[in-house]
């Protein structure tokens, strides 16, 4: 066991509009369990130890509480109530958590990590000077650089800039991002900003260095139908008799 304490800090307090699903899609089931519980269970897995703090929409800890008790879900969790953003429900979490250990804030849609990504972040936390290790992916597609532009008609035309990305040099964050609790905790503190896009643009405001490591194509977010579709094959290709998993 390493010096730190491990927290897991799993982000579930999004409404889940773009699915279209009558309940937020981190409760949508994948492959017999929901999608928040799937991802929970990798985390514990992995870290038998962990602490987890669950953040929920405030509507809905009480449908949690009660799928939890009802299907043997016995896995401690701290219920924390959600906010308006991302940042906000982060920050509300953040709250409840002490200044020793190591902080992992994860999507709770992103039900496909590995238990092996998990270990080896929370490992490479452990080195001495680390202070924020962040899982990135490199970009697959070529970038373009597009202007929109809303024609007399009303109909909107995608544009081409003119401008290059060199696309060696971009890449996908995922999740979890790993900090120290009383950096992320200092981070969280200053006023929301509309450039926080996750966690590593808060920390990086406040002047935390972030290390990068590489990421998991399957641990991508699922936002759409076709995501959860792409989730739902994945799962099955790993449980079918004789694929060795
Ligand atoms: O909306 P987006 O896909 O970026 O959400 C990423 C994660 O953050 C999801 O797991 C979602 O439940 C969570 N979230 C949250 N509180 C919000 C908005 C999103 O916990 N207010």
């Amino acid at each position: 066991m390493g010096r730190y304490n491990k927290i897991l800090i799993v982000m579930a307090a999004g409404s889940g509009s773009r699915m279209g699903a009558s309940i937020p899609k981190q409760f949508l089931d994948l492959d017999g369990k929901p999608i928040l519980r799937r991802t929970i269970e990798t985390f514990v897995s992995a870290v038998p130890d962990i602490r987890v703090v669950t953040v929920l929409p405030k509507e809905h800890i009480g449908f949690w509480k009660e799928y939890c008790l009802s299907n043997d879900f016995n896995c401690p969790q701290l219920l924390v109530a959600g906010g308006i953003t991302r940042f906000h429900s982060v920050r509300n979490a953040l709250e409840r958590v002490p200044d020793d250990a190591i902080v992992a804030i994860h999507d709770g849609v992103r039900p496909l990590i590995s238990t092996g990504l998990i270990k080896t972040m929370f490992d490479r936390m452990e080195q001495a000077g680390i202070r924020a290790l962040i899982p990135v992916v490199p970009s697959v597609d070529t970038l373009k650089v597009l202007d929109r532009r809303t024609l007399s008609s009303g109909e909107e035309v995608l544009e081409d800039s003119g401008e290059e990305v060199d696309r060696s040099r971009i890449f996908g964050a995922q999740t979890p991002q790993m900090f120290l609790s009383r950096d992320i905790k200092e981070a969280y503190s200053q006023a929301f900003d509309t450039s926080f896009t996750d966690d590593a643009s808060v920390a990086r405001k406040k002047g935390i260095s972030l290390s990068y490591c590489a990421g998991e194509r399957y641990n991508f977010k699922i936002t759409s139908p076709e995501d959860l579709a792409l989730a739902r094959m994945v799962i099955s290709s790993w449980t079918r008799p004789g694929s060795g998993s």
